[in-house]
């Protein structure tokens, strides 16, 4: 553990696995107080018991912002890392809801603001 990141606590979204469970390890190793966020709880927990001592909270970022920010006291660092193409398919047979949830979670969910 190196510390540079002491006293700085640090939100991931999308930390329970992938690039985002990486980034929490890191920024974990570097001494910050870290929160995941992610839908699936128990995937949150797994990552956790690997990771170290951090804060899961369950959230979907296209929807439970205010949610997710009531366990967040300061914000030093935020990695709006959650994204992903999950519900899109070929185009011909992609519907307009699935369009909308793929920008909520891509785009407007890292404009979404906590009030
Ligand atoms: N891997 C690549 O090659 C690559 C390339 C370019 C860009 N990226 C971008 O990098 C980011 C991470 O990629 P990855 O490959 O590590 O993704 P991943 O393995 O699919 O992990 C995605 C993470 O985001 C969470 N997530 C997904 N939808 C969410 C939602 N609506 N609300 C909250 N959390 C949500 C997932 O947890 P739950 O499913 O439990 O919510 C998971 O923790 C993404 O934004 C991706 O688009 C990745």
């Amino acid at each position: 553990m190196d510390n540079s990141l002491r006293g700085k606590t640090a939100l991931v979204t999308g930390g329970s696995r992938g690039i985002g469970k990486a980034i929490a390890r890191a920024l974990y190793g570097a001494g910050a107080r870290v929160i995941i966020a992610g839908r699936d709880p128990k995937a949150l927990i797994r990552a956790a018991k690997e990771i170290g001592e951090i804060i899961c909270v369950p959230a979907d970022v296209r929807k439970d912002v205010k949610k997710l920010f009531r366990y967040v006291d300061r914000l030093d660092i935020l990695v709006n890392n959650a994204g992903g193409m999950e519900h899109l398919g070929k185009f011909e047979k992609t519907g307009l809801a699935a369009w909308k949830s793929t920008f909520e979670l891509n785009l407007f969910s890292v404009r979404r603001r906590r009030r």
